[in-house]
């Protein structure tokens, strides 16, 4: 339906900065799109907060509160159905999605990555370890990967990347805040991207 404004939730566990980015760019783009639902394995984070402040439903789902992980999964799917959500955004989100989830939602789920995937991806790549790793390498550049969660680690299509310089001066900290830079301008950009390749 062309009026269908595409339902998104966001999954977070941290600070909540590509949340905001996204809710922000969503009031200037005027993408047909709406953030429905903030997802996070902690009841309280930055996201959260955010989310709370700006009248957007938070669910707080972990493992814990279950005593199976498949009942943790259905109950995170069910989440998502019961609220018609049409897509998926991990943004700052340190679990895992379950199978379940991804074969609910398949190419209906994004994660951005704080390198250039298919490098530095996959277990322990994430927080300063990726910055750290891209400057041991002696890598000239570094930068954000948006793409579509599958079943595998950071390995799902890539939708949209962008560089960033590594400078010779460059700790984890100073790479890892050019590249969150690049990611508040990416993630919206890749998300305009996914709407326009779901509406040919
Ligand atoms: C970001 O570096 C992002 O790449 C990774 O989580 C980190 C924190 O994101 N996925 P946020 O500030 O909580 O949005």
């Amino acid at each position: 339906m062309a009026n269908h404004k595409t339902r998104l939730a966001l999954f977070c566990s941290g600070t909540g900065s590509n949340f905001r980015a996204i809710f922000h760019a969503l009031e200037k783009k005027r993408l047909n799109a709406e953030i429905v639902l903030c997802l996070s394995n902690r009841s309280q984070c930055g996201a959260m907060e955010f989310a709370r402040e700006n009248n957007i439903e938070t669910v707080h789902l972990s493992e814990k509160q279950f005593d199976s992980f498949e009942e943790f999964a259905g109950a995170m799917v069910e989440s998502l159905r019961e609220r018609q959500i049409d897509v998926v955004l991990l943004a700052g989100y340190m679990r895992k999605v379950p199978l379940a989830v991804v074969a609910a939602f398949p190419e209906r789920i994004l994660n951005i990555h704080p390198a250039l995937l298919p490098k530095f991806g996959g277990a322990g790549m994430y927080g300063t370890h990726v910055h750290a790793a891209v400057i041991a390498a002696g890598e000239a550049e570094s930068g954000a990967t948006v793409h579509f969660v599958n079943e595998e680690y950071d390995k799902g299509r890539i939708l949209l990347q962008r560089k960033v310089p590594v400078l010779h001066a460059d700790t984890p900290e100073s790479l890892a805040a050019r590249v969150l830079d690049c990611e508040h301008a990416l993630y919206p950009d890749a998300l305009e991207k996914m709407l326009e390749e779901q509406s040919r």
